[in-house]
């Protein structure tokens, strides 16, 4: 481990200059947590009594506010609709001081995902969204939206509309940084990404050949010309393929929830690149963050003064 707390001082430091553009699916996170105590007379269904409610950024805005919790000028570019929702999302990002570029959108919900727990257990999920493309003037906005000036970008997809064909051409347009957060049914978009991260699973599903993970991953860079590919393996760490292929190895963890994890390396292979630093400490920094992540419930940020702690 090369990370030590004079450097992560300085890595801290040197974010402080950058401004990073992230541009994909906003979604909404809730949590409802309450009791059971009894079963209800109307269906045989447990009834939850509400005790507390919280809302959370997530997506494409989980991978931003991961930016801003470590002091990067972040702006967000996305779809919302007009609903309530949108008003929680932009509360959420003014407090999170994240550059709100959201566009509204009177034909969609507000991605939203409703978690109902009790006794620590997710009992129930409940999804508002549109996996429409985005079109006509909303896109219109959206592909407006990117063109302020930035340091690089990250494309956060969660396949729900809003990246496509247009908006990636623009992206490749600025001619600087851009990472992508990937879905297998959207590989051919990504074509030239700097860099793209996906989960080993992601990168799996983007080629049709049964090959161990080297193969797979030497593939995958190549067909998509890209310039590093960096395959998350949870628990395993990062492989990464650059000039040469190195596993960074995670320290294993109490895993709370894993959920929100690749949003937090997008965000800080990214931003390390970005500043300059070289892949080592880029990796080993996403490897600490992520695994500072999956110790909380649902998707989550790390801030620096815990980044610091974890290294004491
Ligand atoms: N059990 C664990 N212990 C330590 N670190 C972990 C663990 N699980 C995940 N991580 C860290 O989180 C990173 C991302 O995890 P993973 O490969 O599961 O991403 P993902 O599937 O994209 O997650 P997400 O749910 O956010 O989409 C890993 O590269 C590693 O650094
Ligand atoms: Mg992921």
């Amino acid at each position: 481990m090369s990370l030590d707390k004079g450097i992560v001082l300085n890595i801290l430091e040197s974010f402080k200059k950058l401004k990073i553009l992230v541009v994909g699916d906003i979604i909404l996170d809730r949590y409802v947590f309450g009791k059971v105590e009894r079963i209800s007379p109307e269906a045989p269904v447990p009834i939850v009594e509400v005790e507390r409610e919280e809302f959370r950024l997530g997506g494409s805005a989980n991978v931003a506010h991961n930016l801003s919790a470590l002091g990067i000028k972040t702006f967000l570019v996305g779809v919302v609709g007009q609903d309530y929702g949108r008003h929680i999302i932009r509360g959420l990002l003014k407090e999170a001081k994240i550059g709100d570029l959201t566009v509204e959108d009177p034909k969609r919900p507000t991605t939203e995902k409703t978690r109902i727990v009790a006794l620590s257990q997710q009992l129930l999920r409940i999804d508002y969204e549109s996996r429409e493309p985005i079109e006509g003037n909303t896109l219109e906005k959206v592909l407006e939206k990117l063109d302020i000036p930035v340091d690089g970008y990250i494309v956060s997809d969660y396949a729900k509309g809003v990246i496509n064909r247009r908006l990636m051409e623009r992206i490749r347009e600025k001619k600087s940084f851009f990472s992508v957060d990937p879905r297998p049914q959207n590989k051919s978009l990504y074509f030239g990404a700097s860099l793209m991260t996906p989960n080993e699973k992601e990168a799996k599903g983007m080629i049709n050949q049964e090959e161990g993970l080297r193969a797979l991953g030497w593939r995958l860079k190549r067909e998509l010309s890209l310039q590093s590919l960096a395959i998350t393996l949870g628990p395993r760490g990062i492989a990464l393929f650059d000039k040469d292929f190195k596993v960074f190895p995670a320290k294993a963890k109490q895993v709370y929830d894993v959920s929100g994890a690749g949003d937090t390396v997008v965000a800080v292979l990214t931003a390390c690149i970005l500043a300059g630093w070289d892949w080592d400490i880029a990796c080993e920094l996403a490897n600490l963050c992520a695994g500072i992540v999956v110790g909380k419930l649902g998707t989550a940020v790390v801030t620096p003064e815990e980044l610091l702690e974890s290294l004491e």
